[in-house]
């Protein structure tokens, strides 16, 4: 069985609430239930364990918990500290399993700031645009 783990960035504790034009109306926990059933439905043989901080020095903590472990990879949404944190790229680099970072909303299409993702230079695989489906899709492109 694969072990994935998802580590998510700050605000994303609000998705439902937060700018819902833009993100949707679903939890995160929604959007976790919503992976979870899905990937069982599909009897998908992967256990996923999900993470949220707001605080970059416990997003980093929980990259480099994960250096030691036996993960197969890595699911990462650094929300805003993809566009700044020097922090989490450094930490992401030492990540020797897969990396797919994922953004729910097509950054490419906003503001230019969003343009520049200093994570996503860790990534193997990066997914923008694809909203609720970002996670189980990024799980599946492992299992396949
Ligand atoms: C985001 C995009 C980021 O620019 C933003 O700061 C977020 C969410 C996304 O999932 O689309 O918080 O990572």
């Amino acid at each position: 069985m694969k072990k994935i783990l998802i580590i998510n960035g700050p605000n994303l504790n609000l998705l439902g609430l937060r700018e819902p034009d833009i993100y949707g109306s679903m939890t995160l926990e929604d959007i976790k239930d919503y992976t979870e059933n899905k990937l069982k439905s599909e009897k998908q043989n992967v256990d996923l364990e999900w993470y949220q901080s707001n605080i970059e020095g416990e997003l980093v903590e929980s990259i480099q918990k994960a250096i030691h472990t036996e993960y197969d990879a890595l699911i990462v949404n650094p929300a805003a500290y993809s566009h700044t944190s020097v922090a989490m790229l450094d930490a992401l680099r030492m990540i020797n399993v897969p990396i797919i970072e994922v953004h729910l909303t097509n950054v490419y299409s906003r503001e230019e700031f969003r343009q520049t993702l200093l994570t996503a230079r860790a990534a193997s695989k990066i997914m923008s645009g694809l909203g609720k489906d970002a996670y189980y899709l990024a799980v599946i492109s492992e299992l396949i």
